[in-house]
């Protein structure tokens, strides 16, 4: 794909003054052919301008991928990360899956709630702070947590903490996160999830696991409990061990030989079983061309279903009358409880079912 393929329409155009070269960039990761795989990493770019996908981003990945809007919209709405409505500097997620649950995220999520006055995918009037509940955040170990653009903030928060740490981020102090890379606002987190680097100091950050992820390792050590032949600096295999054949021709039998009663029974039974889907087969082509004809098998109605609504719909002479002591409105139901239930509630006498006309009359 090269620039001069693409002609951008008038929604798309402004997206691809900016963005085409990294667009580009983008794609050409991806193998001749198999570019539409590209799409995610490019709404991720459409995000670092506009903060979320707008029509004019979806066109623009549309248009240069060579694909239709449709396609584009049917990811863009499946994953919570590419936003749908225009997002604040900071989104702040607060974890109240399960453990950061049980640890008090609730009481965290709604303290934030009442303190920015926003709910759930709601921004501040000053459009700083985008407030949303997450489901697992990948760090149940430190419950509960709360990240910031997608950065681990506050590992075992509290809500005073979390309102403090809003605070900060409206005065745009970028407060250091407990562990891990330095806070940044969210389209340059867009930046780094559309695969490029950050140049900021302290941007990407690595570092060993902290306790809480190893507190099972360190029970384990401490009680003397081992994987049995664990052996931590054995290589991953990459490929499936060979087959023992070996040990397959002592285990396998070969082909088992029916007895001779046992093979004259199943026979037997086989050809039973033939017989019956032989018949089976028969009745179902004799029902389809009786139903071709508009004639019966003398098994009931076997016009076909569309014919038969169709007919409902429409009766002429030839159509058969509804049977009447089948719908007859005014039978006593022999259930006593039943036919109180009847005497409540006479048809109103339109065509409706009992109690429209309470329902429109409440409308007035
Ligand atoms: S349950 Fe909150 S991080 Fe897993």
């Amino acid at each position: 794909m090269s620039e001069t393929t693409v002609d951008f329409s008038p929604a798309a155009a402004p997206l691809a003054e900016k963005l085409l070269e990294q667009a580009l960039e983008i794609i050409g990761r991806y193998p001749v052919g198999r570019e539409r795989s590209a799409l995610l990493p490019l709404l991720h770019l459409v995000q670092t301008e506009e903060g979320h996908v707008s029509p004019r981003g979806v066109a623009f990945c549309a248009e240069v991928l060579g694909i239709n809007k449709a396609q584009v919209g049917a990811v863009a709405t499946f994953y919570t990360m590419y936003k749908r409505r225009p997002t604040g500097e900071y989104l702040v997620s607060v974890c109240t899956n399960t453990l950061c649950n049980v640890m008090g995220g609730q009481e965290v999520y709604d303290g934030l709630v009442e303190h920015l006055g926003v709910g759930h995918d709601e921004t501040t009037a000053d459009g700083k702070i985008t407030l949303e509940h997450a489901e697992c955040l990948a760090a149940c170990d430190y419950a509960p947590v709360v990240t910031v653009n997608y950065d681990f903030a506050i590992d075992n928060t509290t809500p005073q903490a979390a309102v403090d740490l809003v605070e900060q981020l409206r005065k745009d102090e970028r407060p250091a996160p407990i562990r891990g890379a330095r806070i940044c606002s969210l389209k340059e987190m867009q930046h780094q999830l559309a695969g490029f680097g950050d140049e900021r100091d302290g941007a990407v950050a690595d570092g060993p696991a902290g306790a809480p992820t190893l507190r099972g390792v360190s029970l384990a050590r401490e009680h003397g409990i081992a994987v049995a032949n664990f052996n931590i600096d054995a290589p991953i295999t990459t490929t499936k061990p060979a087959r023992d054949e070996s040990a397959k021709a002592v285990k396998d039998p070969g082909p088992v030989r029916e007895k001779p009663a046992q093979t004259g029974k199943l026979a037997a039974a086989g050809r039973k079983a033939a017989g019956a889907v032989k018949a089976a087969v028969g009745a179902v082509t004799d029902k389809v061309e009786h139903r071709a004809a508009g004639t019966s098998t003398g098994g009931g109605d076997v016009k076909d279903p569309q014919v038969r609504t169709a007919q409902q719909r429409n009766p002429d002479a030839s159509t058969p009358t509804p049977d009447a002591t089948k719908t007859d409105a005014t039978a006593v139901p022999s259930n006593p409880a039943e036919a109180a239930g009847v005497a409540d509630n006479p048809p109103a006498g339109d065509g409706k079912p009992a109690g429209d006309s309470v329902g429109n009359e409440e409308k007035k």
